[in-house]
């Protein structure tokens, strides 16, 4: 199998027609047949690959190159996100403003180049995959939350916390979702996963899904900065984080299953966890 191959699997799974701005095949590779995969490759793990003997490292966050250069596409995606949910275009556009200045700089400010130079140099292949993954992650959890609370005639934001406690890859990992903003104890409401928009929407994503009538948001992270800004929001609802970790892992196992059936040895570190 070769690297666009593997690449064309992510894509398909995720229902994407063509390869979204944080993903990128960076040093292509043919004939591979062992994987190493995590959540943050850099320069350290491509050695460790090299001693090793694998023919292709895939990270998920984008190590550099054009998935770093081009992150800033798939964090519009949330306006999507927010419209969909019912929040009218020109509000959505103003709540994600604050966050993407903040991609915008730091795409400007980093070293693209680093991680990509050093695969390069040693001749590793190397490539990563990140929104694909991440709307695979999107999926079960809102398949966890919806299954979870059907039953309840009242759920409280606990009863999504345990549903997603319940994914097997929640298990494995050794952080649990926390409430940020409201309590555990407070009425689930109007809900939403608010993933898969290459990062967390802040302070301003969340208020806007809050004014819009949502009850609870649900996030893989949330800054501390962003946090105190929710805290102080009159009309703020419950903002749940799932834990970044076990979450990417969420949306990273099914893809380390689908290669493994398709033949390839895949080894999971660096975050990922892949139950049996
Ligand atoms: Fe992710
Ligand atoms: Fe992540």
């Amino acid at each position: 199998m070769d690297t666009a191959e593997i690449m064309e699997i992510a894509l398909e799974m995720a229902e994407l027609d063509e390869i979204p701005g944080d993903s990128a095949i960076h040093v292509p590779g043919k004939d591979i047949k062992r994987v190493l995969i995590g959540i943050d490759m850099w320069t350290s793990e491509l050695l460790l690959a090299r001693e090793l003997n694998y023919d292709l490292v895939i990270a998920h966050h984008p190590p550099g190159g054009v998935a770093r250069i081009n992150f800033d596409q798939v964090v519009l995606r949330q306006i999507q996100q927010m419209t969909e949910a019912g929040i009218p275009p020109h509000l959505a556009e103003k709540a994600l403003k604050p966050r993407l200045d903040v991609t915008r700089a730091n795409i400007h400010t980093s070293n693209y180049d680093r991680f990509v130079s050093a695969a390069r140099l040693m001749e590793m292949p190397f490539m990563n995959i990140h929104l694909p993954l991440d709307i695979i992650c999107r999926r079960r959890f809102i398949k966890a939350v919806e299954d979870g609370t059907k039953k309840v005639t009242e759920p409280l934001v606990q009863h999504a916390i345990d549903a997603m406690n319940q994914i097997p890859e929640m298990k494995m990992g050794m952080t649990e979702p926390m409430v940020h903003v409201g309590s555990a104890k407070n009425l689930l409401g109007k809900w939403i996963v608010a993933m898969a928009g290459g990062t967390n929407g802040g302070a301003g994503v969340a208020k806007a899904y809050f004014d819009a009538g949502y009850s609870t948001v649900i996030y893989m992270h949330l800054g501390t900065a962003d946090k105190k800004e929710l805290a102080q929001y009159d009309n703020a609802g419950n903002l749940v984080a799932t834990g970044h970790i076990a979450s990417d892992s969420v949306g990273i196992a099914p893809f380390v299953k689908e290669l493994r059936e398709r033949g390839l040895e895949v080894t999971p570190m660096s975050g990922v966890f892949v139950p049996e």
